[in-house]
C-alpha cells in the first residue's frame, strides 16, 4: 500500500489534536503538521505541549515519529502532500468593513496563495476551520487561478470538538460533516476523505452534503449551542426575581426529549473563541443578505451573554454594600471552561476588568491557566494578584467568585478558607455547581445563579 501524505497548515487547538487521531488512527497516512509559528511547532516536538488537553499526549507520543510529524517548512510539506487540511485561525475582523462581526480571513487567503505557489500535483484543500459559507467558492476561484492546469478541490470538513473533551469529541464523535462539490471530482474527492474517517468513524456518524451546507452547519451548530445557554441565562435572570430556581426548571425542561438535557446550566455567561466570534460572523452574512431580522435574532445571543457577565458584577457589588474599594475578591478559575488552559473571551476577562474598575483588589488563581491571565491582565488600570492554588488566593479576601467549573473546587475544605477569611465572607458562584446550602451552614454568605441567596443578615 502506497502511503499518502496530509498536510496540516496551523498547529492550534484543532490542527495538533485533530490530526495526532488521524495519524494514530491511520498508519497507512503520513501526517506532517505545519505552523508559522516556530515556539508552537517546538514545543509539539516535547512532552510539555503547546496546549493541555487531557489524554492528547499519550495520543500524540503514540504516532510522533512514526506517522506524525510537526514542521515549520510549509512549503515542503504543501509540495509533498496529497491531502491539505487548512485549520489556521479565523478571528473576528478588527478593522475597515465589518469590524467587530466578519471573519478576518486574511490568514485562510495566505494560505490558498501559499497552496497556489508551491503545488506542482494535484490536491484536495480541506477547510477545516470554521468559515463563512461560500468561502470554499473564494478558495476555488484562487487555487484555480494557476497557470498549469493542477486541479484542486475544496472540501468543508468543519470540526466539532470542544476543548477539554477533545480526545473524547474526535476519537468517538457525534457526526463527521464532510462537504463537497456533487460533481464527478468533487464526490471522487469527498470519498477520500470519508475513507480516512472510517478507519475509526462508524459510517452511519459520517454525514455528507454539498459544501455550502457544510460551511453553514458549523456555524449553525455553535449558534445553537450558544443560544441554549443564553436561553437559559435569561431564565436565571428572571428565577432571581420569582423564587423559582434554574436548576428545577432546566431539568424539568431539559427533560422533555425533544428538548435534551445538555447545555441548559446557568453561568456567568458562554466564552471560549468561537462562539462569539461564530454569531456575529452568522449575523454579518445575514445582514450582507438583507435579512435584518435574521441578524437581529441572532446577535440577542450575544447581548443577552454581555448582560449576564454585567449582572454578575452588579450583583458582587450591590451584595457586598455597594462598595468593593480596596476589598480583596479572588477569582477561582480564569479559564474559559475547565480542562483547558484557553482563556479566549472567558468571562473571567471582563469581570476581572469591572472589578478593578471599581478598585478591588482582585486576585485570581486557577490550575492551568495563570500564564494566559497574566497576559489577558497587563494593563489593567491596577495591580493584579496571582495565586498558585485557592487557599492561597482566599486567605484574607473579603469574597470568592467562581469564575471557571474546575472540579477541584468542589473538594476544597471550604472550612479552612472560611476561617481564613475577612468576615462577612461571600462566596458568587457563576458556575452553580457548589453545594450551597453546605457553604451557607459554614457561615457564607452565598450568592447561586438563579436562585434565591443564601444569607446571614
Ligand atoms: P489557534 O489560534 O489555536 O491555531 C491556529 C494556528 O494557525 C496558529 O498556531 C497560527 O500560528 C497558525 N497560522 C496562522 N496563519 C498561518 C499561516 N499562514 N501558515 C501557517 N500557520 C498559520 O486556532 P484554533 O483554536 O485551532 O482554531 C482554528 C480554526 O478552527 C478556527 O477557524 C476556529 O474557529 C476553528 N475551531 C476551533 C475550535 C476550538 O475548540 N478551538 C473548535 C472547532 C473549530
Ligand atoms: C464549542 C462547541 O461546543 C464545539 O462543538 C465547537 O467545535 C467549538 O465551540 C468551536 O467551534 O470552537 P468550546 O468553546 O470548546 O466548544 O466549549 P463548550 O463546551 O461549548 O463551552 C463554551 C462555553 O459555554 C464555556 O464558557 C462553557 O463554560 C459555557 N457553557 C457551556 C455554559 O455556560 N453552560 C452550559 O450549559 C454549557
Amino acid at each position: 500500500m502506497t502511503t499518502k501524505r496530509i498536510a496540516c497548515i496551523g498547529a492550534g487547538y484543532v490542527g495538533g489534536p485533530s490530526m495526532a487521531v488521524i495519524a494514530m488512527k491511520c498508519p497507512q497516512y503520513r501526517v506532517t503538521v505545519t505552523d508559522i509559528n516556530e515556539a508552537r511547532i517546538a514545543a509539539w516536538q516535547t512532552d510539555d505541549l503547546p496546549i493541555y488537553e487531557p489524554g492528547l499526549l499519550e495520543v500524540v507520543k503514540a504516532a510522533r515519529g512514526r506517522n506524525l510529524f510537526f514542521s515549520t517548512d510549509i512549503r515542503a510539506a504543501i509540495r509533498e502532500a496529497e491531502i491539505v487540511f487548512v485549520s489556521v485561525n479565523t478571528p473576528t475582523k478588527t478593522f475597515g468593513e465589518g469590524a467587530g462581526r466578519a471573519a478576518d480571513l486574511q490568514y485562510w487567503e495566505r494560505v490558498a496563495r501559499e497552496i497556489l505557489r508551491e503545488s506542482q500535483s494535484p490536491k484536495i484543500v480541506i477547510e477545516k476551520s470554521t468559515l463563512p459559507v461560500k468561502t470554499a467558492q473564494t478558495m476555488e476561484t484562487i487555487l484555480n487561478a494557476n497557470k498549469n492546469g493542477i486541479h484542486f478541490e475544496v472540501i468543508s470538513n468543519p470540526e466539532f470538538l470542544a476543548e477539554g473533551t477533545a480526545m473524547q469529541d474526535l476519537l468517538n464523535p457525534d457526526r463527521v460533516l464532510i462537504g463537497s462539490r456533487e460533481t464527478p471530482q468533487g464526490l471522487k474527492a469527498r470519498q477520500e476523505i470519508v475513507e480516512i474517517y472510517a478507519n475509526w468513524v462508524p459510517p452511519d456518524r459520517i454525514v455528507t452534503s454539498n459544501v455550502w451546507s457544510a460551511e453553514l452547519s458549523k456555524l449553525v451548530a455553535n449558534a445553537f449551542l450558544a443560544q441554549r445557554i443564553s436561553s437559559i441565562n435569561s431564565i436565571s435572570a428572571l428565577c432571581e426575581r420569582t423564587e423559582a430556581s434554574v436548576k428545577d426548571v432546566a431539568r424539568a425542561v431539559g427533560m422533555d426529549a425533544r428538548v435534551g438535557p445538555h447545555f441548559l446550566n446557568a453561568s456567568v455567561g458562554f466564552g471560549g473563541s468561537c462562539f462569539k466570534k461564530d454569531i456575529l460572523n452568522l449575523v454579518y452574512i445575514c445582514e450582507s443578505y438583507g435579512l435584518h431580522e435574521v441578524a437581529r435574532y441572532w446577535e440577542s445571543v450575544v447581548s443577552m451573554n454581555e448582560y449576564q457577565e454585567q449582572r454578575f458584577v452588579r450583583t458582587i457589588i450591590g451584595a457586598m454594600f455597594n462598595t468593593i474599594i480596596d476589598k480583596r475578591i479572588a477569582l477561582f478559575g480564569f479559564a474559559f471552561k475547565a480542562n483547558t488552559s484557553d482563556t479566549r473571551e472567558s468571562p473571567a476577562i471582563f469581570v476581572a476588568r469591572k472589578l478593578l474598575e471599581e478598585r478591588a483588589n482582585v486576585v485570581v488563581t486557577d490550575p492551568k491557566a495563570l500564564d494566559n491571565a497574566r497576559h489577558d491582565l497587563t494593563g489593567c488600570p491596577r495591580e493584579v494578584e496571582f495565586a498558585d492554588g485557592p487557599y492561597e488566593a482566599a486567605r484574607g479576601a473579603h469574597a470568592i467568585a467562581i469564575m471557571t467549573d474546575w472540579d477541584i473546587y468542589r473538594s476544597l475544605s471550604w472550612e479552612k478558607i472560611y476561617q481564613s477569611m475577612e468576615k462577612p465572607a461571600f462566596v458568587f458562584d457563576g458556575r452553580n455547581f457548589l453545594d450551597h446550602k453546605c457553604l451557607y451552614e459554614l457561615g457564607f454568605n452565598v450568592y447561586p445563579l438563579g436562585s434565591q441567596p443564601l444569607k446571614h443578615f
